[in-house]
């Protein structure tokens, strides 16, 4: 195993249960981390299956730098995709079917930010000290939190707050911003989170959570469009997945973890269309058996009270696995 000494404070979430449940069909596969942050997971991996192979892919520049020095020794077993996942997923698969790439037998998606975003990127994911309002994980990106806070209408701030921070005080809040940004353009972390703080009753102000961590969450998913990269990355990653491949998932909220429970629901159904078919002696669909999942876990897996105990952030992580149906893509 690898030492697991916290790189910036990152301790990867779930280890034991992803190791446990992602082994290699075969000893020199490929695996696929979508999301290799630090690299907490993938040197794991890499220590344990001494002829595995990986492609670790990052949307953001400065972490897969990070990574890239801490996988050196590992050498020509990695190759690094700096690229959203879904654009990676969606242009190996291409790949795939050209007969240019291989098949990944493991695929890990560990969402969200890793700790470097907080505590280091000063991109304004954090709310402690005052940072440009930015929270994109890749810097080209076009539209920065700033971008959203000051020229979304009225509504469509209330559906980020409310859909994606699940924020009670939406209404108050974006109707607060759309006051205050007439005043002045809003562009720094303190600023946003006085104003929120100014706006939700007194009893919320000086609480334990910062009246703005909703919001701040909310503005980080819009910002990266995480739902929709993580519906169409996992999507394609399934598609993706060799004959008797894994995918794995962490989750951090529900809104994740739905997308996830959905997406291998939706492909899981389709294996017991084809084997009713199959059945009835009728030809099942073309395509149809191929993408075959299994789901492994039928409730998600949380992490052991030992985990949340010695590592706090890992308290709402979930995991789902599923793997492609025996026989199917064979
Ligand atoms: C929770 S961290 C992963 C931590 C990693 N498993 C480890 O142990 O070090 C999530 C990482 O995924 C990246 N990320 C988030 N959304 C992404 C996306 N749509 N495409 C590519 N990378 C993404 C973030 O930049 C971050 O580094």
């Amino acid at each position: 195993m690898s030492d697991q000494k916290p790189v910036f404070g990152h301790v990867p979430v779930m280890l034991r249960e992803t190791l446990d449940y992602l082994v290699p069909p075969a000893p020199d596969c490929l695996m696929v981390d979508g999301t290799l942050g630090l690299a907490g997971h993938s040197s794991a991996f890499l220590d344990r299956y001494a002829s595995l192979r990986l492609i670790g892919v990052d949307a953001d520049p400065e972490v897969q730098a990070i990574a890239k020095a801490r996988l050196e020794p590992y050498g020509g077993r990695v190759r690094f995709v700096g690229s959203y996942f879904d654009q990676f997923f969606a242009e190996y698969l291409a790949g795939v079917e050209a007969g240019t790439e291989e098949r990944p037998a493991l695929v890990l998606f560990d969402f969200g930010l890793s700790m470097f975003h907080f505590k280091e990127s000063g991109r304004g994911f954090s709310l402690q000290g005052d940072e440009a309002l930015d929270m994109r994980l890749d810097p080209a990106a076009p539209r920065t939190a700033a971008d959203l806070v000051n020229e979304l209408d009225e509504r469509e701030l209330f559906k980020v707050l409310s859909e994606y921070g699940e924020e009670p005080f939406a209404y108050k809040i974006s109707r607060a911003i759309v006051r205050e940004r007439q005043a002045a353009r809003i562009d720094s972390t303190g600023r946003l989170a006085d104003i929120i703080r100014g706006t939700v009753p007194p009893k919320f102000r000086y609480g334990r959570i910062h009246p703005a961590t909703r919001s701040f969450q909310a503005l980080r998913i819009a910002v990266n469009d995480e739902p929709g990269r993580i519906e169409r990355g996992l999507a394609a990653a399934i598609d993706c997945l060799a004959p008797d491949g894994i995918v794995a998932c962490i989750s951090f909220h529900s809104l994740e973890d739905r997308i996830v429970k959905l997406a291998f629901r939706e492909k899981a159904v389709k294996r017991e269309r084809a084997y009713f078919k199959d059945a009835r002696e009728s030809p099942i669909p073309e395509g149809e058996a191929e993408r075959a999942l299994v789901v492994l876990t039928k409730r998600p897996v949380e992490p052991a009270d030992d985990e949340v105990a010695a590592n706090p952030a890992s308290r709402s992580a979930k995991l789902r696995v599923a793997r492609l149906a025996k026989g199917a893509r064979s």
